[in-house]
């Protein structure tokens, strides 16, 4: 059943080209009032949210709780020894209480299934913050990046190289709503999910492609990204991935293929000497710390459009 009061942030492109414009429009006027020292925009007032986290996190639980405070509200930590989605209780049952006590949801999960069906029955909205198959406000907010850095959103060559992962996923489900080359560099193995290829492709906006070959792939790139080769759930396989990721790291030669006008960027965290080295990441095209920031402004925002108040 549809939530009564809002809408669920569940994947990109649930949401039209028009509203995903308007969500980052949003952020940037938010932004701009909360770096101008304007305290006084509380849209989040008398509003509680419950964020429940599974998996571990810096970046996501830090900018959704500081972000929903600093517009007004408050957000509750719900770490994975406290509900123990799954475990100590069903996943429905801890919906139907939760948006019982809160105006929104957020969680970052394991299983994607996991979050459709709190979605499903929670009549709060729900927001991702990351599941095994994607991560959507990290992705709104690489995109708010490439805007303030780039000066657009729409026409530049984005070229991810490493693992076909869940950020991989969110990258080909916004360029299913706004207009990118994105290429996917991977090993042969680790492409990302085949049907989300296919879907992205489909949607005929962007070029999309997937490549072995990272020298080639990231001529010309607007964007070099990177995320680790071994995801939370995958840290085991780490030695095996290292192996089978050999000649996928960014690095500065890889950079230097790519050109000058390339940006380095990295969801974060980084696994320096792994998938990318220091130097690229300490370099002066780097901007990851400017999107870790925005992953605050772009979560308020989308925050906002999920609870109607925007
Ligand atoms: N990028 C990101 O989601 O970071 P955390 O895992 O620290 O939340
Ligand atoms: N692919 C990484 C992203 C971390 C923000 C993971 O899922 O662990």
């Amino acid at each position: 059943s549809p939530p009564a009061k809002g809408h669920h942030f569940l994947h990109i492109d649930d949401f039209s080209r028009e509203q995903l414009l308007a969500m980052l429009d949003t952020a940037i006027e938010v932004k701009a009032r909360l770096k101008s020292g304007d305290n006084s925009f509380k849209p989040f007032a008398g509003k509680s949210m419950a964020m429940i986290f599974t998996k571990p996190s810096m970046r996501t639980r830090v900018s959704f709780e500081t972000g929903f405070f600093k517009l007004g509200g408050h957000a509750l930590y719900l770490g994975p020894d406290d509900i123990q989605l799954g475990k100590r209780e069903l996943t429905k049952d801890i919906a139907r209480v939760l948006c019982r006590y809160n105006d929104m949801i957020m969680a970052r999960l394991f299983a994607h299934e996991d979050i459709l069906e709190l979605a499903q029955y929670s009549s709060s909205p729900v927001v991702n913050g990351l599941t095994d198959y994607n991560h959507p406000c990290q992705i709104m907010a690489d995109i708010l990046t490439v805007k303030e850095h780039i000066g657009r959103y729409e026409d530049v060559k984005v070229v991810y190289v490493g693992d076909g992962n869940n950020i991989v996923h969110s990258w080909l489900r916004l360029a299913a709503r706004l207009k990118m080359e994105f290429v996917c560099a991977c090993p042969k193995g680790f492409e990302p999910d085949q049907a989300t290829v296919a879907a992205a492709q489909a949607a005929g906006i962007s070029k999309i492609s997937i490549s072995h070959d990272p020298f080639e792939a990231v001529k010309g790139a607007d964007v070099v990204y990177t995320d680790v080769w071994a995801s939370m759930g995958q840290k085991d396989e780490a030695d095996y991935r290292r192996q089978r990721f050999k000649g996928f790291q960014v690095n500065e030669e890889l950079m230097r293929a790519a050109g000058p006008q390339a940006r380095f960027m990295h969801c974060l965290p980084a696994e320096r000497g792994i998938e990318c080295t220091e130097g690229v990441v300490e370099a002066a095209n780097s901007i990851i710390f400017d999107e870790a920031e925005n992953r605050m402004h772009a979560q308020n925002a989308i925050m906002m459009h999920a609870m109607g108040v925007a």
